[in-house]
């Protein structure tokens, strides 16, 4: 498909969201107030809106490879920062999806070069905290599956990790923390693991000054 194709389809696009609904883009660039932050794995098959069926407006969402949530990581501090304390979201959800390619190749020998080989190590370490629950599991492809959802929980623990997260909890009692995985061959998301506010984490990480 050509670049161009985009932006003929995008006018197409606007023009018949005017058709069905005059007031559309008026409303929506008026206001941003969505319930959702949505933290996904970039893969171009797992778009937050049309898996969600949501409109624009709706999530706020987050990208990265693996759908990972690293405390070093300054964009998406920035991003869970705007979105629980401006934006005011309900939920965060953390939503990997089976097949997953950074994670399956995280699981393997190769050198992918300096960068990714930085941004594969975290989910490596995921599989080492879970390494026998992994190993004792027969085929390449359930293996793969296990560690998605393992991987979905430890980055929703590094949410709860997470000063931002802890700060709300104890003063607002606001944000659920959600961990899904969508499966890419049947379009159905699996719920992983849901955290209401201020749920009990490993004292090690708990502030007490917020
Ligand atoms: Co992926």
């Amino acid at each position: 498909m050509d670049f161009e194709k985009l932006l003929s389809n995008n006018r197409a696009w606007a023009q018949l969201r005017v058709d069905e609904d005059p007031d559309f883009f008026n409303r929506l660039a008026g206001l941003q107030s969505p319930e959702f932050l949505w933290i996904g794995c970039s893969d171009s098959r797992v778009p937050a809106n049309q898996i969600t069926d949501t409109q624009p407006g709706e999530i706020f969402v987050h990208r990265n490879i693996a759908n990972l949530v690293v405390h070093t990581d300054v964009n998406l501090a920035a991003v869970l920062d705007y979105a629980v304390n401006i934006l005011k979201v309900k939920h965060v959800i953390v939503c990997g999806h089976y097949g997953c390619g950074g994670v399956r190749a995280a699981m393997t020998r190769t050198d992918y070069k300096a960068i990714l080989n930085k941004w594969l190590r975290n989910i490596k370490d995921v599989y080492r905290i879970y390494q026998e629950e992994l190993d004792a599991i027969e085929g390449e492809e359930a293996r793969a599956d296990r560690l998605v959802e393992l991987n979905v929980r430890e980055q929703v623990m590094n949410l709860a990790k997470m000063s931002t997260i802890q700060r709300v909890w104890k003063n607002e009692n606001r944000v659920h923390l959600h961990g899904w995985a969508y499966g890419l061959k049947n379009g159905y998301i699996n719920p992983i693991l849901h955290l209401p506010p201020n749920t009990p984490i490993d004292p090690l990480y708990e502030y007490e000054d917020l």
